[in-house]
């Protein structure tokens, strides 16, 4: 559907108000074809829904059981939702937004469900190596984030005098995204995060065990993304995998680290996790999803590694 004079497609916007739906609203209110309508998730089921009626696609930036309820009920009425939410990622049947490796939403799908942030760059990372055999499939993984990752709502953990100055792991053995993680990348995946005092980007490090050198992975890596302008695989990861040059982008940065002893390597993946962990993600999936070129309104890739920190030595 679209509609107004402006022929845009009108796409609903619940948790507008969020963090990760106010970057999916700024990024709507630039984009060439497509207008946010702003619905207040917090309104009736009934409400919301004949709200919806009359958009091309509903976006939920909710919490997860708020989100799973009103996915329910508006896609029962035809127009397609993407859920940034949790709640459907490894749903049977709902397909998994993550472009590069799943391709465009079916035309005929209801529902898309938004990969999380930390399964986001860490599938991209992992992934390709996976399916190649490349990688044994039980891998290890240390993730680090900023502050959004955890929405708006005030937490001890998360304030200031708390976190400035501070590092610290946090839902050790029982993060939402090990599941989704390992679901995805059909590996055995064990996964601890860490809080960072920063607001923005998350980093990852997945540690492979491997009979494969170093390169043999990184050119895997570049031959799946060669034709992904939004994945960029460093040729080592002192080039630029800080999360500072990738904020308020849709890129995903990607390295292969040297192997010392043993067969073990390191794998990083970075991004910013409202955008290509949620938003820009979300902006990714409607354009295809509604015939549109992938990358409108979406901001442009990163033609050459973001700048980076000099100094790591390349893998031999
Ligand atoms: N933050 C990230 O990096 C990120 C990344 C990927 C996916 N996600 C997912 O995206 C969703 C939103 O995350 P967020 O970080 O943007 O959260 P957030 O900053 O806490 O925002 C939550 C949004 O949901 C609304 N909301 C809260 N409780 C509600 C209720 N009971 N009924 C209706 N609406 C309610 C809030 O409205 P009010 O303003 O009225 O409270 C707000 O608009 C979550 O499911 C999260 O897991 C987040």
């Amino acid at each position: 559907m679209t509609g107004g004079q402006d022929d845009s497609f009108p796409i609903a916007v619940l948790g507008a108000s969020g963090y990760a739906g106010q970057v999916l609203h700024a990024l709507l209110m630039h984009h060439p074809r497509m207008r946010p309508v702003v619905v207040d998730g917090r309104e009736s089921e009934a409400s919301v829904v004949a709200i919806c009626r009359d958009v091309a696609a509903a976006a939920l930036a909710l919490p997860d059981e708020i989100s799973h309820t009103l996915s329910d009920a508006i896609a029962a009425t035809g127009v397609k939702v993407v859920d940034l939410s949790s709640a459907q990622r490894t749903a049977p049947g709902v397909h998994y937004g993550l472009p590069e490796l799943f391709g465009a939403p079916p035309a005929d799908a209801t529902v898309v469900s938004n990969p999380g942030c930390y399964p986001t760059a860490t599938l991209l990372a992992l992934v390709p190596l996976l399916r190649a055999g490349l990688v044994e499939p039980a891998v290890s993984v240390v993730g680090s984030s900023g502050t959004s990752g955890a929405g708006k709502a005030l937490r001890e953990d998360l304030h200031f005098s708390e976190l400035y100055g501070n590092f610290f792991p946090y839902a050790v053995g029982r993060h939402k995204h090990i599941a989704e993680i390992s679901h995805h990348a059909r590996a055995e995946v064990s996964f601890v995060t860490q809080l960072l005092p920063i607001v923005r980007g998350l980093g990852v490090t997945a540690f492979v065990r491997t009979e494969h050198t170093p390169a043999e992975l990184h050119a895997c890596l570049r031959d799946a993304y060669a034709d992904a302008p939004w994945v960029t695989v460093l040729d080592a990861p002192g080039d630029g995998l800080g999360v500072r040059h990738i904020i308020g982008t849709h890129q995903a940065v990607l390295a292969v680290g040297p192997r010392k002893d043993g067969g073990v390597v390191p794998v990083f993946g970075a991004i910013d996790n409202l955008m290509r962990g949620a938003a820009s993600q979300a902006l990714h999936n409607l354009n295809l999803w509604l015939g549109l070129p992938a990358g409108l309104g979406l901001p442009a890739p990163l033609p050459h590694a973001p700048a980076g920190p000099p100094g790591m030595a390349r893998f031999g």
